[in-house]
């Protein structure tokens, strides 16, 4: 994959998308809800990675399950889980080939093992590419993040032998967003207006973005059309 030539500063280093509004699409078509989900891993995600490379876009997250998701009818919550698995093999080896990392944030404890494994296995395999760090938030709350974080920090024996105080980056270092930036900007599709507890910690100075438009209908050109409102907001960090 080549980068794209127009790099600027006003592209966002980091795009977190809440991809929201799937079942609604599914069902405005008269299909399964499965469908939704299905249409996004299968036809939506690759395109808006491969344009957020070209347009020098250096992180992209993707709220793929929540720490509340497994309320859902269990039938779709097997159906996701099964698009996570199928999505692995094929979509994991096509992006190691275009050079790109794939993280995830999350508690992957919960998966089913064998999902557990591959998911860090293709983790690993990738952990060299340098184009662009696709994360997948699996199993994934904000209040969740936070709590798994001070139970590592509190299980630290460097952090309990020292009697100095923590800083904030000290502290983000035991975070599942290690190493990742802060989001510049949130997007959450589907119209509603608020973040669920997304990135929590790391949310402080995004630019948030509510497209009325669902998942299923999040194409390369809405993606610029997000970067476009990017580049018009100003952002003052508290200054
Ligand atoms: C939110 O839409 C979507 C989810 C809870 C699941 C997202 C999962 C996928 C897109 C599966 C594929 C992902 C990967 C990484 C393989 P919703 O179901 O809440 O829709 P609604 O707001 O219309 O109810």
């Amino acid at each position: 994959m080549t980068q794209g030539l127009n790099r600027q500063e006003t592209v966002p280093a980091h795009i977190a998308v809440i991809m929201d509004g799937n079942r609604r699409w599914a069902r405005r078509q008269g299909l399964p809800v499965l469908s939704g989900h299905r249409k996004v891993a299968a036809e939506v995600l690759e395109p808006l990675v491969e344009h957020a490379f070209r347009r020098g876009v250096k992180y992209l997250t993707f709220w793929a399950f929540s720490t509340e998701n497994w309320n859902r009818d269990a039938a779709e919550v097997r159906g996701i889980m099964r698009l996570f698995r199928d999505m692995i093999g094929r979509f994991g080896t096509r992006m190691h080939r275009k050079g790109i990392r794939i993280r995830t944030i999350g508690d992957l404890s919960r998966l089913e093992p064998a999902l557990g494994k591959s998911i860090r296995e293709l983790v690993d395999l990738t952990s060299g590419n340098t184009n662009i760090t696709v994360t997948f938030a699996v199993n994934y709350g904000g209040r969740d993040e936070i709590v798994r974080a001070v139970g590592r920090l509190a299980a630290d024996p460097e952090f309990n032998s020292r009697n100095s105080g923590l800083t904030e980056d000290e502290f983000g270092k035991y975070m599942d967003t290690d190493g990742i930036p802060d989001p510049d900007l949130i997007i959450r599709t589907g119209g509603e207006q608020r973040l669920s507890g997304f990135l929590l910690w790391q949310c402080r100075y995004s630019e948030l973005y509510f497209p009325s438009f669902t998942m299923p209908e999040f194409t390369p050109e809405r993606l610029d059309e997000a970067i476009a409102e990017y580049a018009s907001r100003q952002r003052r960090f508290g200054k």
